[in-house]
C-alpha cells in the first residue's frame, strides 16, 4: 500500500511526500454511548487511510484521490470549501485546525486506503486522522494525538455533517497493537485493555449494505438522547449527558418525552452499563459473559435504538443458531458489519455457514474480516 501510494503521489505532484497512515477500528461493545459521555472499548485494526502529504509552497491544497481517480484544488479560507466528498475531509480538518489558532500553507496530497467504506469501520475517521497526524508533522503544528481525534470529530459535524462522538478519532490516533482502549468519552481518561481471548477470535462479517439516510438518522439518534437530558435535567441540574443519567431519573420523565425518545435513552443508560459489565467480565477472562453482553447490545440496537436491518439482524440469527459465544452489529449501524466472538474450533464452520445462508437469503457475499488490533495513526 506505501509503495503504491508513494508512486501515485510522485507521478501526480514529484518527489519529496512523506507517507502518513491511521486505521480504522472496530468496538467490543459501547455503541452510540460516545456523544451521550458513556464508555466506549475500541481497538484500531490493520485496515488504514493513508496520506502522502508535501507543502507546495502555495496557499492552495491539489489533492487526489487514488481510489476514486478523483482531484480537488482549493484554498483553506472557509468560503473555499470544495465540492467533491473526499476533499472536505481535508479541508474540514485544515479548517479545524486553522480554526485552533494555526497557519497552514498549501500543501499536495494523495490519499488512498483499505478500510472498507460503509462498513462500520470507521474508513472516514481514519483519512480525518491520517490527514491530521500528517498535517501536525509536516508544519510542526504540536497538536497531541487526543487534539487531533478532537479535530477529526469536529470536522465531522462542521463539513461532513454527521453530529458523531469521539470514539473513532480516538481509536484510529491512539490505538495500540494487540489492546482495546477503554475510554471515558466525557473526560477522555483511558486505560488501554490487553485483549488476547485465548481460544477465541474476533472476526467481522460485512452484510456489504449500507442504507440510504444513515447520517440523517443518526443525527436524529443523538436528538433523542438531548430531548431525553433537556427534560430530565429540569428535575435533576447535574444530568448534562445521559451517562449521569440513571432509569428510575428516566421513568420519571415517562410522560414528558415521547415513547420513541424514551425507548432510545433507555437502550443508552443500559448500554453504559453493559459496558462496565463487560470491562468486569474482561478482566476475569470469563468470556461466556462479555459474548451475552454482546447479544444483548443487538438486541438493544435492533429494537430500541432502532439502527440494525434485516441484514445485521438476520447475521446476528445466524451467529446464535450456530452456538457463536458473542455477536452484534457494530458501530453506527443501518449496514456494515456484525462483529463476532468465536471459539477458535467454531470459527471457520460458523463463516462458511453464515456466508451461504446469508447469500443465499440476500443474493451477496458477506465479507469476512479477522480482527488484528494494531497501532494508532504513525509515520511510516
Ligand atoms: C459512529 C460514530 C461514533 C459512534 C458510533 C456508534 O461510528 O462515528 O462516534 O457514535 O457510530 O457507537
Amino acid at each position: 500500500m506505501k509503495e503504491k501510494i508513494q508512486k501515485v503521489f510522485k507521478e501526480k505532484f514529484g518527489d519529496g511526500g512523506m507517507t502518513y497512515t491511521s486505521p480504522g477500528r472496530i468496538n467490543l461493545i459501547g455503541e452510540h454511548t460516545d456523544y451521550n459521555g458513556g464508555f466506549v472499548l475500541p481497538g484500531a485494526i490493520d485496515k488504514a487511510m493513508y496520506a502522502v502529504v508535501k507543502p507546495n509552497g502555495t496557499d492552495k491544497v491539489r489533492a487526489f484521490a487514488a481510489d476514486l481517480n478523483e482531484s480537488s484544488e482549493f484554498g483553506l479560507e472557509e468560503k473555499d470549501k470544495p465540492q467533491e466528498g473526499f476533499a472536505k475531509y481535508i479541508f474540514g480538518v485544515a479548517r479545524e485546525m486553522i480554526k485552533r489558532g494555526k497557519s497552514i500553507p498549501g500543501f499536495d496530497i494523495v490519499i488512498s486506503g483499505d478500510v472498507p467504506l460503509g462498513a462500520g469501520m470507521s474508513s472516514s475517521a481514519a483519512l480525518e486522522s491520517a490527514v491530521g497526524y500528517a498535517l501536525n508533522d509536516q508544519y510542526k503544528l504540536g497538536f497531541t494525538r487526543p487534539e487531533l481525534a478532537t479535530i477529526g470529530q469536529s470536522t465531522e459535524h462542521n463539513y461532513v455533517g454527521v453530529k458523531c462522538g469521539i470514539m473513532d478519532q480516538f481509536a484510529s490516533c491512539m490505538g495500540k497493537e494487540g489492546s482495546l482502549i477503554r475510554l471515558d468519552c466525557r473526560s477522555l481518561e483511558h486505560q488501554y485493555v490487553p485483549f488476547d481471548p485465548k481460544g477465541y477470535q474476533l472476526v467481522l462479517l460485512n452484510t456489504c449494505v449500507t442504507h440510504e439516510l444513515a447520517s440523517s438518522a443518526y443525527n436524529k439518534r443523538r436528538e433523542s438522547c438531548e430531548r431525553v437530558v433537556e427534560a430530565i435535567a429540569k428535575k435533576h441540574p447535574e444530568v448534562k449527558l445521559l451517562r449521569d443519567a440513571n432509569l428510575d431519573q428516566l421513568k420519571e420523565v415517562k410522560d414528558q418525552v415521547s415513547a420513541e425518545d424514551y425507548m432510545r435513552a433507555e437502550f443508552v443508560i443500559e448500554e453504559i452499563q453493559r459496558l462496565l459489565d463487560t470491562c468486569a467480565a474482561l478482566e476475569k477472562g470469563d468470556y461466556a459473559t462479555v459474548g451475552k453482553k454482546m447479544y444483548a447490545t443487538h438486541e438493544g440496537l435492533s429494537k430500541k435504538y432502532e439502527v440494525s436491518c434485516p441484514e445485521l439482524d438476520f447475521l446476528n440469527d445466524q451467529a446464535k443458531v450456530a452456538g457463536v459465544t458473542g455477536s452484534r452489529v457494530m458501530g453506527g449501524g443501518f449496514g456494515g458489519c456484525t462483529i463476532n466472538l468465536v471459539k477458535d474450533d467454531l470459527k471457520d464452520k460458523f463463516v462458511k455457514e453464515a456466508s451461504a445462508a446469508y447469500e443465499k437469503k440476500f443474493g451477496i457475499k458477506p465479507k469476512v474480516y479477522d480482527v488484528v488490533i494494531k497501532d494508532g495513526a504513525r509515520k511510516l
